[in-house]
């Protein structure tokens, strides 16, 4: 039981307050681009409620808001990790005012949370691995990530939902460095993709510190001098801006290094492609990254060729044959597996700025 100074704002906690706890963990889920798209809103003294934050949404890459839920999946995940490691029980409720549309955000809770005292939880040892999980963008040694270590991943979390692929074949890594190479390609051949891309792309230090948000160059490994000379000479966000193919040419470049230095690949994929899946396949991704940071295994996202919009079809139907998926069921996941020096955290927004009143 928790006491609050009734001087205190009832809806914000204090640092005693086990929802503080929880939460500040939980937003250091990832989510794509680094939008944190989450809005927290407390109710009583132990229940959350978590919505999506629309105003966070980038409707052009991520047309269903798919991405948004899965990230919202990795969230709760870290959410209920957490409470269980200090001791809570968390007693969570999807989407109870109703399942929403699969094709459209809705402004009503995703998940009702009730944090409760339970003597019976035990850690989970992936708790650890929270505030150390980053996405890493740096090209990885060519080092395989071997079947064993993968054997342990899958066993990190609930398999039969969400069925997990790995290849560390070199010819099928360099095919599909070949497809994120050309999904890069077409995601950034749209203006209001691309602007949605500007949008949260850090060019400099000064703008990672202004925004708490976005991507950065940190997170794919360059130090702070290369940051200043990129940001400066090669890639100022004026040169993007007005000369796109740039852009999109270095972009489309990157990918197919970073996806070529990979020590091999994994997707997750489910049946459906209800909200709930896309929960559950965050919840699994999340769960995995954990488990492969433990391992001292980099991981990093490449989602482009799974994309929602009617420009990616084509190569997303090539990628599922290649994948050998079936067309009625969904990648939710892509990502590259490997070694590399570990990078700075990115930057997270501060926790009273998800709260809604
Ligand atoms: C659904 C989803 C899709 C993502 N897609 C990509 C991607 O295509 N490329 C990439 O570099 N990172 C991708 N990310 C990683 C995010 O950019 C990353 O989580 C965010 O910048 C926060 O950084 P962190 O993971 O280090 O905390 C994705 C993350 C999520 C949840």
């Amino acid at each position: 039981m928790h006491t609050r100074d009734p001087n205190d704002n009832p809806f914000f906690p204090g640092p005693a307050d086990i929802r503080n706890c929880v939460l500040s963990s939980a937003i250091l889920a990832p989510s794509p681009h680094n939008t944190q798209p989450w809005k927290i809103k407390l109710e009583r003294t132990e229940r959350i409620l978590i919505s999506i934050d629309r105003d966070r949404l980038i409707p052009g890459c991520d047309p269903i808001g798919r991405q948004t839920f899965i990230s919202t999946g990795a969230f709760l995940e870290n959410l209920d990790i957490t409470a269980g490691s200090l001791g809570y029980r968390a007693d969570l409720d999807l989407f109870p005012e109703g399942w929403p549309d699969p094709r459209t955000v809705p402004d009503t809770p995703i998940a009702r949370i009730d944090l409760v005292r339970d003597g019976r939880c035990i850690p989970d040892p992936l708790s650890t691995q929270i505030p150390i999980r980053h996405t890493n963008r740096r090209v990885f040694s060519t080092r395989e990530v071997s079947l064993h270590s993968t054997g342990q991943i899958t066993e990190s979390y609930e398999y039969s939902l969400v069925p997990f692929g790995f290849s560390n074949d070199r010819d099928f890594i360099r095919t599909t460095a070949g497809f994120a190479a050309d999904a890069m390609d077409i995601e950034l051949a749209d203006k209001t993709r691309r602007n949605e891309t500007l949008q949260y792309f850090r060019f400099t230090d000064e703008e990672v510190l202004k925004s708490a948000d976005g991507i950065g160059l940190a997170q794919s490994g360059y130090g702070r001098i290369s940051r200043f000379l990129i940001g400066k000479f090669f890639l100022s966000r004026k040169k993007a801006t007005t000369s796109p193919s740039l852009f999109s040419g270095m972009a489309t470049k990157k990918t197919r290094a970073q996806v070529e230095g990979s020590g091999g690949i994994g997707w997750l994929s489910t049946k459906s492609d209800h909200r709930v899946d896309q929960v559950r396949a965050g919840r699994a991704f999340q769960r995995i990254h954990l488990k492969a940071t433990s391992l001292g295994i980099a991981l990093q996202p490449i989602t482009q060729p799974l994309a929602d919009y009617a420009e990616m079809s084509d190569l997303r139907s090539a990628l599922y044959e290649y994948l050998g998926i079936p067309d009625t069921h969904t990648v939710q996941m892509l990502f590259r597996l490997g070694y590399a020096p570990t990078v700075p955290p990115s930057p997270r927004r501060n926790l009273q700025m998800f709260l809604k009143l």
